[in-house]
């Protein structure tokens, strides 16, 4: 199955989905209906999220949760924003076992969960799978960009297999467990706790472009019928909780809805860009975007640089210097980054807050202002962006961080000043 906002309807057994009515007194197998809402009821129907989901027990069949471990204390903001470029080095694999929960820190982030507006923006390391436990955000939906190792999600509605080079989203509340085929991944997160990601309007692009709807793969249902005590955990107000069911909540037999997890990969985005000249706004490669309130204004935009062919004439083909009034926190999947000669390596990133100046490094410049323009491809690379409307604040984790390269201001250094006649 695959669609972007369709109207989807699965069943792992047959006969599970009732017909014409969403809850009718009695369900086939005497399944339990839940709907699970993305939006609020009386959202506009453009914007309405929801779907039926059928399962063996309700999920309200649970003890109080509590909160789990000790607290992160790491993963709180640090204490004052800072206005300098950062760049970090890809963090170390965890020493120990670690699943996709633990191996999860949150890096930085803006806004607040409770208020439903901003990001939270995590990386992960996980050396094991999740065993007898899952994991959601009442926070806001996962946006996870795998960049070493696969992972397997297995979630409510089914399972989605998301290797480096693809990008996986989760809704808001639907629960998963992540397994490792390769036995180890890490990767980046965006908790998108705003108005959930679409595909941007094209504008004078027309109808077919960047990524196309058709590209986006939806599961077919999937479920477990496990009585086994199962851990549920669960992101809330932007710390952890958990408890744990008698059985697995991950038991939907059968569902329909426009509310689901996905896969995109990214190889398949159609990429625009200039044939003429100049270089134009990173917009042009947006892959997804969270509306904010205000019009053109993203609460956040997942970006990427992806493989292109450069043909702009008497242009300087890199990025040019910049001062955003959006923040930007890059990563990088595979390759090398064009505006960097060295020091952002996959895994790394890095982060350009609101009015920072930056662009290019001294080396990448020289290279473009010299380098003879024929057509180019830019390949074996990709690169991406969580471009946010409000600023984004690292957390105590991410400054106090080995990684923190703490000469990413000398790559700015050393450029000469122009001779005026
Ligand atoms: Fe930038």
């Amino acid at each position: 199955m695959s669609g972007f906002g369709n109207h989807f309807a699965t069943e792992a057994v047959a006969g599970a989905l009732p017909q014409g009515q969403n809850s009718p007194q009695k369900t086939p197998f005497g399944l339990y209906a839940e709907q699970l809402s993305g939006t609020a009821f009386t959202a506009p129907r453009s914007e309405n999220r929801r779907s039926w989901l059928y399962r063996l027990r309700p999920s309200a069949n649970h003890p109080p949760y509590r909160p789990y471990g000790e607290p992160r204390e790491t993963e709180h903001f640090a204490r004052r924003a800072s206005p300098n470029r950062l760049r970090w080095d890809p963090q170390p694999w965890p020493a120990a076992a670690t699943d996709f929960v633990d191996g999860m820190v949150r890096w930085a982030g803006n806004g607040s969960p409770l208020d439903q507006i901003g990001t939270s923006i995590h990386l992960y390391g996980a050396t094991a799978s999740m065993k007898h436990r899952c994991f959601y955000s009442a926070d806001g939906e996962m946006l996870i960009v795998p960049q070493e190792g696969g992972l397997t999600l297995i979630t409510e509605m089914g399972v989605i297999d998301a290797k480096p080079g693809e990008i996986a989203v989760i809704p808001r509340g639907v629960r998963f467990r992540v397994e490792l085929p390769g036995g180890k991944a890490r990767g980046y997160i965006c908790e998108n706790h705003g108005a959930s990601f679409r595909l941007p309007d094209l504008g004078p692009i027309g109808s077919n472009g960047l990524a196309n709807a058709r590209d986006f793969q939806t599961p077919v249902a999937a479920f477990e019928d496990l009585d086994e005590p199962t851990e549920v955990i669960q992101r809330y107000g932007g710390t952890l909780w958990t408890t744990t069911f008698n059985h697995s909540p991950l038991d939907v037999v059968a569902w329909h809805g426009n509310l689901a997890p996905f896969k995109y990969d990214l190889a398949r985005f159609n990429t625009m860009n200039t044939v003429s000249y100049d270089h134009p706004d990173p917009s042009i490669f947006t892959v997804l975007t969270s509306p904010s309130d205000t019009p053109g204004t993203a609460n956040c935009d997942f970006v990427i640089f992806p493989p292109r062919w450069m043909v702009a004439e008497h242009t300087f083909r890199p990025p040019w210097f910049h001062r955003n009034v959006m923040s930007e926190f890059m990563g990088l999947i595979h390759g090398a980054y064009d505006a960097k000669a060295g020091g952002f390596a996959p895994g790394g990133a890095s982060l350009h807050n609101c009015m920072s100046g930056h662009g290019p490094d001294q080396a990448s410049y020289e290279g473009a202002v010299k380098a003879e323009l024929k057509p180019h491809k830019i390949d074996n690379t990709m690169a991406f962006m969580f471009e946010t409307r409000l600023p984004i604040l690292p957390t105590a984790a991410a400054m106090q961080s080995p990684s923190c390269q703490l000469d990413y201001d000398d790559c700015w250094t050393g450029f000469e000043k122009p001779q005026l006649p």
